[in-house]
């Protein structure tokens, strides 16, 4: 099944999220054999469950720590989020590496500790713009890979990985498709049968040139899934590509 997921970064406070929520699930009521998550800031994950928690859209955490519990100021636990309602959690988001200064090795810690919770990670990758440039693209997203998923065994059917070029995100500028599909294919020829997400600047006109690629499983979506219908309609793209 495709995910189509709203990655809403800094942005909303508790009541623009219930009303943006509550005129979601109208708009993708009825929809059927995709899977929706909407991922919140912490602040709002308490109300976006009470919400959700009777519909079939999920609800995810942009970030966690890998400690159970402690003296981490500042930092949110699995356990926390679980007791909240949250199913999914965003991995090694290019902001939280270029912005936070994450390190490989810091993403690994966090997938291991999502999969002994029973969180399902959607590991980020992607390369830089300056990469990119290099022809060196599938050797950034190859060692991404390598090290974030370090010391595991095939967990290809307990992640999702999203690919994100960072020269993408947020910029206006998406990948063309047929080159994030080249990407794409190469992530589950290093995995296996892992659900492959594309993000960067995905919004409702271009999201079916995606999805109807062999190996695009699903959407991250940034600043098209700030409004409801703008993001109802990137989720209604995907059943149209499956009819
Ligand atoms: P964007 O962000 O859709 O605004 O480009 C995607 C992301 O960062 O996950």
């Amino acid at each position: 099944m495709k995910l189509i997921a709203a990655n809403w970064k800094m942005n909303k406070t508790t009541q623009e999220t219930k009303d943006y929520l509550e005129k979601f699930l109208g708009l993708v009521e009825g929809i059927d054999g995709v899977d929706i998550l909407i991922c919140p800031p912490f602040t709002s994950l308490c109300v976006a469950w009470e919400i959700l928690k009777d519909s079939k859209v999920k609800l995810g955490a942009q970030n966690c720590h890998y400690e159970q519990k402690g003296a981490f100021t500042g930092e949110i636990s699995l356990d926390m989020l679980k007791d909240l309602g949250v199913s999914y959690v965003i991995v090694g988001h290019s902001e939280r590496r270029w912005i936070f200064g994450e390190t490989d090795e810091l993403i690994n810690k966090k997938i291991i500790a999502c999969l002994e919770k029973g969180i399902r990670p959607i590991l980020c990758v992607g390369e830089k713009i300056e990469d990119r440039e290099a022809g060196l693209t599938l050797k950034v997203i190859e060692s991404q890979l390598k090290l974030a998923l370090s010391g595991l065994e095939d967990v290809s059917d307990k992640i999702d990985v999203a690919y994100e070029p960072v020269w993408a995100i947020g910029s206006g500028n998406p990948a063309m498709p047929e080159d994030a599909q080249l990407v794409h294919s190469y992530i589950k020829e290093l995995l296996g049968k892992v659900r492959v997400l594309y993000g960067g600047s995905v919004n409702p006109k271009n999201a079916s040139d995606f999805l109807c690629m062999p190996d695009v499983d699903g959407l991250l979506v940034g600043g098209a899934s700030l409004d409801p219908l703008s993001f109802a309609q990137i989720v209604k793209a995907s059943c149209a590509d499956k009819a």
